[in-house]
């Protein structure tokens, strides 16, 4: 497992449902790795494999695993292969597989146990809906989350949580640095054991406000998914 203590920061590339070879080929030849913080590219699964190690600091990251280890259970891609073809980072419960196949916290939960069982790190995705902040609640949804999502075995150094506010992912909308920060300390003083794990934030995060956000006393790092399509861009944001 990668140790998460060796990185300042983490910048995970988030690609979606996007790209092919002729994207991903230009991509890494492009893509900038002079940094000591860590570089996670989520490509889609079928293009895990041809991800270029460029460098010590680049590691290769998927976007979603199974709950399920292995039988009849088509489509699905599991934390055993993952490790086979190298994969160090996945994302788990990312609000649009909560949205669009309908994944609960106990699979999220599931899935994170997996993956930890394989060594692979898992980055757990949690965040409030617009209506959920409107109505004030943005703190019980963040605690029912992490109560539910986060598995018993996982620590500060198995574990990445990303805290991605609904309404912010591909809105082009941010909280304000105080609203991402109140966030990040809730998670961070929910338990003890929190204290030390890195947590990200993502959502619409680009190239004119990385630096302020990651900045942040308790941000350490950022899930980037349309600004890291655009590899100048991203560029920018790892610089
Ligand atoms: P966005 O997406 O950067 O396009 O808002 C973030 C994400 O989905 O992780």
């Amino acid at each position: 497992m990668i140790n998460l203590d060796n990185f300042p920061s983490f910048f995970i590339a988030n690609w979606k449902l996007n790209g092919n070879f002729a994207f991903l080929k230009d991509y890494f030849t492009k893509l900038k790795s002079g940094s000591k913080n860590a570089i996670v590219i989520c490509t889609p699964d079928i293009y895990l494999n041809f991800q270029e190690k460029k460098s010590e600091n680049i590691f290769c990251g998927a976007q979603d695993v199974s709950k399920f280890d292995e039988g009849a259970y088509t489509g699905e891609t599991s934390a055993n292969m993952l490790v086979d073809v190298g994969i160090d980072f996945c994302l788990v419960g990312h609000s649009e597989r909560r949205q669009y196949f309908n994944e609960k916290n106990k699979d999220i939960l599931l899935k994170s146990e997996k993956l930890i069982e394989q060594n692979i790190i898992p980055v757990i995705c949690i965040g409030e809906s617009l209506q959920e902040r409107k109505k004030n609640i943005t703190n019980e949804i963040i605690s029912q989350q992490l109560e539910e999502c986060i598995p018993s075995i996982s620590n500060c150094h198995n574990t990445l949580i990303a805290y991605e506010p609904l309404w912010a992912i591909g809105t082009g909308l941010t909280p304000t640095l105080e609203e991402i920060d109140e966030v990040h300390k809730l998670i961070r003083n929910f338990e003890s054991k929190f204290n030390n794990f890195k947590i990200l934030y993502g959502g619409s995060v680009k190239s004119s406000n990385a630096s302020n956000i990651v900045n942040l006393e308790n941000v350490n790092g950022c899930l980037i998914g349309g600004s890291s399509l655009k590899i100048e861009e991203f560029n920018k944001i790892i610089e």
